[in-house]
């Protein structure tokens, strides 16, 4: 604890030592035992030096449709910085940053990372002085953020999880995927196998009608789907982006009997039912809004801000959160949903409350963020029963905080295979694979118009928890196929895809030829290899990927090929692809130790 004896405030700096993972989790605690309320201006979770400043700073930026880029930089004198203000985690920077030596690759090397648990504006800095030594920072972004505390009162930074690895960027980044996957995340599905969903967005956005989507559900159960999830569009008067949100009462022209009788026509088929909401927002035109025009953030006398035509609740209100947490639960409660995807779809700005008063302003950002916490305490901690995925616009607010809640979080509405190649790549810096949401989709792609082959688009779509986003009823015989065949090999493979150790073997901006990457058991006794070509210039040469991760002197059969080869020689040597293959093909090998 530190303690100024002036003024009797005091910092308690709180540590978590997780020996075998190589994490140390570090918060803070400010407390005013002072006779006089002080105004909290920056409170960083943590605050680390380093002796010398002779390090690459790596970062996760993007924007919606292209999340999760990595950008490797030299520190250089002065603050090099990253952070949100955007009242989230956000597309453009991650709550997460890697301090590596200017020669740390995958396999060597010192790396340090810092991902902080908290899904609000974050600022992570790293300054290097005169002596060229580094000071890293982190915590959440002093912008706009002022917090009373009276006498008695305590604050609480979030908690940083930092992690070591002495064997470069694989090392770190299994660290993450074990302490999110096992420590993080309380979900009860963390540890299990996922459904394979089908979900509305993609084939139908708002208009559907039940018959439509039973017979969706229907040819998709016989391609090997187990749940199908009606996305937006299922309540209030929601035809469109610009009317319904907040008003979560089922629209019985597009579902006769409510959900109930929706759902049961799903479970006698066999398949589960998932639904979206998008708790925190409110469209104008909606009930909640003509009800309560003052539970959104607004400047009072200004023309609010709209993005996507809606208006962000304001979740520093207690009496706004009762309100989500009591509407959503109406319609959980009764039952029948074994999914839920919980979007959210713009940016936090307008930032006033009229709830408090104007020198209380300072604390909305982070009020919000504590709502919202509270909400999803009540609403996803007190449905076990229930699978909960998170969302917003695609992988807008992926970070360690939301993995607490969510076993899986949407990467991207980009499902464009080779841009999900780069996507998942960033992504897999931090966090597990069991937690990114990734789904075939329908060709030609609706963001970028490119056509993969199926199966290209589908051992993408095993980087992470699997499904579609497609029509059926649209897929010729031979697509129908490859999709029962791929729901099979998912569902084959899930265990290692989900518990195994990720490795990265190639760099989609470093290697042209292909991209490759590579799940192994933990007691090395199977792997599974899935490779994308990048370019045709695989037809002119020989391409090898080494392996990792792989006992050097076991053998290995590789099912596809049924060639027996040593851990050595597939990772000195590695896997011969085949040649005369174009743009975009796609090899999956499973390897088994004999
Ligand atoms: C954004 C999400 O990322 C999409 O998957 C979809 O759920 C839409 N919102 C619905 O409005």
């Amino acid at each position: 604890m530190l303690k100024d004896a002036i003024t009797n405030i005091s910092v308690k700096l709180l540590y978590g030592v997780y020996f075998e993972k190589d994490v140390i989790t570090r918060a803070a605690v400010f407390c005013n035992d002072s006779e006089e309320t002080v105004q909290l201006e920056r409170l960083m979770s943590a605050s680390i030096d380093f002796m010398t400043g002779d390090y690459d700073l790596i970062g996760l930026f993007g924007h919606h449709y292209f999340e999760r880029q990595t950008d490797r930089r030299h520190l250089s004198h002065g603050i090099n910085e990253l952070g949100s203000f955007r009242g989230v985690s956000g597309h453009f920077h991650n709550p997460f940053a890697i301090l590596c030596d200017r020669n740390t690759d995958e396999d060597h090397g010192n790396a340090y990372g810092f991902a902080l648990m908290y899904s609000g504006n974050f600022i992570f800095q790293a300054e290097v002085d005169g002596y060229s030594q580094t000071r890293v920072a982190m915590g959440i972004h002093p912008k706009q953020f002022r917090f009373t505390i009276h006498p008695g009162e305590c604050f609480e930074a979030p908690e940083v999880v930092m992690a070591y690895s002495d064997s470069g960027l694989s090392g770190l980044s299994h660290s993450y995927h074990r302490i999110f996957r096992e420590n993080a995340c309380d979900s009860p599905f963390v540890n299990c196998k996922r459904s394979i969903v089908i979900n509305s967005w993609e084939p139908f956005h708002f208009t559907f009608d039940s018959e439509k989507l039973l017979e969706t559900a229907l040819l998709s159960k016989e391609l090997g789907a187990d749940m199908f999830v009606l996305d937006d569009g299922w309540f209030g008067a929601r035809d469109n982006e610009k009317a319904g949100l907040g008003d979560w009462v089922v629209n019985e022209k597009k579902l006769p009997g409510g959900l109930q009788a929706f759902s049961k026509k799903l479970h006698d088929i066999g398949m589960q039912f998932g639904l979206w909401f998008e708790p925190e927002m409110v469209n104008e035109d909606s009930d909640l809004y003509r009800a309560h025009p003052d539970w959104c953030l607004q400047v009072p006398g200004r023309a609010p801000a709209r993005s996507r035509h809606q208006l962000c609740l304001d979740l520093s209100r207690p009496d706004v959160c009762d309100y989500i947490i009591s509407a959503v639960n109406a319609v959980l409660d009764e039952g029948g949903i074994d999914y839920v995807k919980w979007d959210y779809n713009r940016y936090v700005c307008d930032v006033y409350s009229r709830y408090y008063p104007a020198d209380q302003q300072g604390e909305i950002y982070h009020r919000y963020i504590l709502g919202l916490y509270r909400i999803l305490d009540g609403i996803v901690k007190t449905h076990p029963d229930i699978l909960f995925e998170g969302c917003s616009g695609g992988g807008g607010r992926f970070d360690g905080a939301m993995l607490t809640y969510f076993p899986q979080i949407w990467c991207s509405d980009n499902t464009d295979a080779p841009s999900r190649l780069v996507i998942h790549y960033g992504t897999s810096f931090a966090y597990p694979v069991s937690a990114i949401g990734a789904h075939v989709s329908a060709c030609p792609n609706k963001k970028t118009g490119r056509t993969v082959p199926w199966k290209t688009r589908a051992v993408t779509a095993m980087h992470g928890t699997f499904g579609y986003e497609l029509d059926p009823a649209k897929m010729t015989g031979e697509e129908r196929n490859e999709c029962a065949l791929y729901s099979e090999c998912y569902r084959r493979h899930q265990d290692l895809i989900r518990t195994g150790d990720y490795y990265r073997l190639s760099s989609p901006y470093d290697n042209s030829i292909f991209t490759a990457w590579q799940f192994v058991s933990p007691d090395s006794s199977e792997s599974l290899v899935c490779v994308v070509t990048q370019d045709i210039s695989i037809l002119d040469k020989n391409s090898y990927v080494h392996l990792r991760g792989l006992s050097e002197d076991a053998f290995y059969e590789v099912e596809q090929t049924g060639q027996v080869l040593s851990g050595a020689a597939l990772a000195n040597i590695g896997l011969l692809l085949p040649s005369t293959q174009p743009q975009y093909s796609a090899f999956i090998y499973y390897l088994k130790k004999q």
